[in-house]
């Protein structure tokens, strides 16, 4: 069975396809999102997932996507923001190497201007994006092998320190 060498978990906007891009061409081997390959499969963007079915349909497709992303890809992964709220998904993760990039609020505020095409930020998007690390981050730190601050990093610093890390 394949195994990805990096799983990358974080908030939404926080560089994970970036770096995962980065990182990939690093270390010669192929890059995965499992939130394109839910576009893919489903032939429609997550926007409209949310919007015709609701999160609970979009979270149990998310799932199997990242189980067969894990079983099958051999490269460096990275994982939608809220993969990780699922306890199997948390289960699938352990003795794997993972590693969580994480940003504070006004980091996220200056990469992404926290914009309504994110469908769980849509209104007033700093106080949401407050609640949902609240909610997040001691499940991001319990699924890290290790952690990778990004704020003021680029994404080639990012890609170095997480590098250092493994
Ligand atoms: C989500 C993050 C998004 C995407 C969906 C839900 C989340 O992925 O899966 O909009 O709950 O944090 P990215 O982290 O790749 O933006």
């Amino acid at each position: 069975m394949s195994s990805p060498v990096i799983v990358l978990v974080g908030p939404m906007g926080v560089g994970k396809s970036t770096v995962g891009r980065l990182l990939a061409e690093r270390l010669g081997t192929g890059y995965r999102d499992t939130d394109d390959d839910i576009v893919a499969g489903e032939g429609r963007s997550i926007a409209d997932i949310f919007v015709d079915e609701g999160e609970d349909a979009f979270r149990a497709i998310e799932k199997r996507a990242v189980r067969t992303a894990l079983a099958e890809h051999d490269g460096v992964l990275a994982l939608g923001g809220g993969a990780i709220l699922d306890a199997d998904t948390r289960a699938l993760l352990a003795g794997r190497r993972v590693v969580y990039l994480s940003m504070d609020v006004e980091e996220a505020v200056r990469r992404t201007g926290l914009g309504t095409a994110r469908p769980l930020l849509a209104v007033n998007p700093r106080k949401q994006w407050r609640a949902l690390m609240e909610a997040r981050r001691h499940l991001y730190e319990e699924v890290a092998t290790a952690v990778v601050p990004t704020d003021g990093r680029t994404p080639d610093e990012v890609t170095e320190a997480a590098l250092d890390a493994l």
